[in-house]
C-alpha cells in the first residue's frame, strides 16, 4: 500500500499526487514510469515519474482524468492508498551533454519533459523548452519548467497564452531562424510527437520521443505496448519508453491506443452510473 501524502488539482481535470514510495524514489531516474492499480479490482496502467525526492521518499504523479481508472485515482485524497505501484521501469533518459536541447512538452506531457530538462541542464546543456497546451487553464509546470529552461516558449492552441498555434509550429519557427539545436526530445500525445518527427526530420537533428502505448505487465510478458520502430516490434515498457522519434509507426501507435475507446466510454458510463446510485443521486 502507497499512501498519498499531497493531492492537487494543478488545472482543470489534471491532478497532481504526491505519494509514498521511498523504494521507487531512491531508484527513479528521468524518463521511467511506474505501473499502478488503484484497488484489487483495478486495471493496470503507466504513469510516467514526474519527480522523486529519495530524502522524504516521495514521488511524484501528474496524469489527466480521462477513464475509469483515472477518474478513481483521482478521486483518493491525502492519507489514501494505492495498492500497487510497480517501478521504476523502463530505461532511463540517456542524459548527456549534446550542446543545445530542445524539450518540447504537450499538455500533461509537460510533467513529464520536467526532469528530462532538468536532468539536461544539469548536464550542462543549454535547455530551449517549448510547453503547449490546448488553453491557458491548462498549461501546467511553467515555473518548474522555467526553472531549467535558458528559454521557455509557450504555446495555447486557442491563443490564449503565448504563441497561437501547436508546439510543433514554434518548433518550425525557431529552426527556420536557425536555432541549431543538437538534439530534440519530445513528450506528449502521439500526434504531437508525430509532428514534431516530422518537423525535425528534414533537418536531421536527433529526436527522440517518450511513447505512451497501453501497458498492462510493464515487463515485458503481455505484449500489449508493442509498438514498431524501424520496422521492428519493440516492447515500450523495456526496449522503451524513449525511442528514435524518426522511426516511430506513430500511425499504429495512434490506431492501437485507440482501439478500445469504445470500451473506456462504456466501462466510463457504467462506472458513473454506479457511483450515482451508491451516492443516491
Ligand atoms: P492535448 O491534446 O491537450 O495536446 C497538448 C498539446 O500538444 C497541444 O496544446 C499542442 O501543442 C500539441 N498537439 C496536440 N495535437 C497536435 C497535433 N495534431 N499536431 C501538433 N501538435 C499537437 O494533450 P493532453 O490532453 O494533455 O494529453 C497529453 C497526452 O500526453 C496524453 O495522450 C498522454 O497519454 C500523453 N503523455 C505521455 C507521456 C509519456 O511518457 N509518453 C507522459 C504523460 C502524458
Ligand atoms: Fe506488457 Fe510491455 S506492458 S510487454
Amino acid at each position: 500500500m502507497y499512501k498519498i501524502v499531497e493531492k492537487r488539482e494543478i488545472a482543470p481535470r489534471i491532478k497532481l499526487m504526491k505519494v509514498l514510495a521511498p523504494e521507487v524514489s531512491r531508484k527513479a531516474q528521468p524518463g521511467q514510469f511506474i505501473v499502478l492499480r488503484v484497488d484489487e479490482r483495478g486495471e493496470r496502467f503507466p504513469l510516467t515519474i514526474a519527480d522523486w525526492n529519495p530524502k522524504d521518499g516521495t514521488i511524484t504523479l501528474v496524469f489527466l482524468e480521462v477513464g475509469v481508472s483515472t477518474r478513481k485515482l483521482g478521486e483518493l485524497n491525502e492519507g489514501d492508498t494505492i495498492l500497487d505501484i510497480l517501478g521504476p521501469l523502463g530505461n532511463p533518459t540517456e542524459v548527456r551533454n549534446y550542446g543545445v536541447v530542445c524539450v518540447v512538452g504537450g499538455g500533461v506531457g509537460i510533467a513529464a519533459a520536467y526532469p528530462i530538462a532538468r536532468a539536461f541542464k544539469k548536464s550542462g546543456n543549454r535547455v530551449v523548452s517549448i510547453i503547449g497546451a490546448r488553453s491557458a487553464n491548462l498549461l501546467i509546470f511553467e515555473r518548474e519548467m522555467a526553472d531549467f529552461s535558458d528559454e521557455l516558449y509557450v504555446s495555447t492552441d486557442d491563443g490564449t497564452k503565448g504563441h497561437k498555434g501547436f508546439v510543433s509550429d514554434v518548433l518550425k519557427m525557431l529552426l527556420q531562424k536557425e536555432y541549431g539545436f543538437n538534439m530534440v526530445y519530445a513528450v506528449g500525445p502521439a500526434v504531437m510527437m508525430r509532428a514534431v518527427a516530422e518537423v525535425t526530420r528534414p533537418y536531421g537533428i536527433k529526436t527522440i520521443v517518450s511513447l505512451n502505448p497501453i501497458m498492462v505487465d510493464g515487463m515485458g510478458m503481455c505484449g500489449t505496448c508493442r509498438v514498431t520502430v524501424g520496422g521492428r516490434v519493440r516492447f515500450a515498457c523495456v526496449d522503451g519508453p524513449e525511442f528514435d522519434a524518426h522511426e516511430v509507426d506513430f500511425g499504429e501507435l495512434i490506431k492501437r491506443q485507440t482501439a478500445f475507446i469504445q470500451e473506456e466510454r462504456a466501462a466510463l458510463e457504467y462506472w458513473e452510473a454506479n457511483r450515482r446510485v451508491s451516492r443516491g443521486v
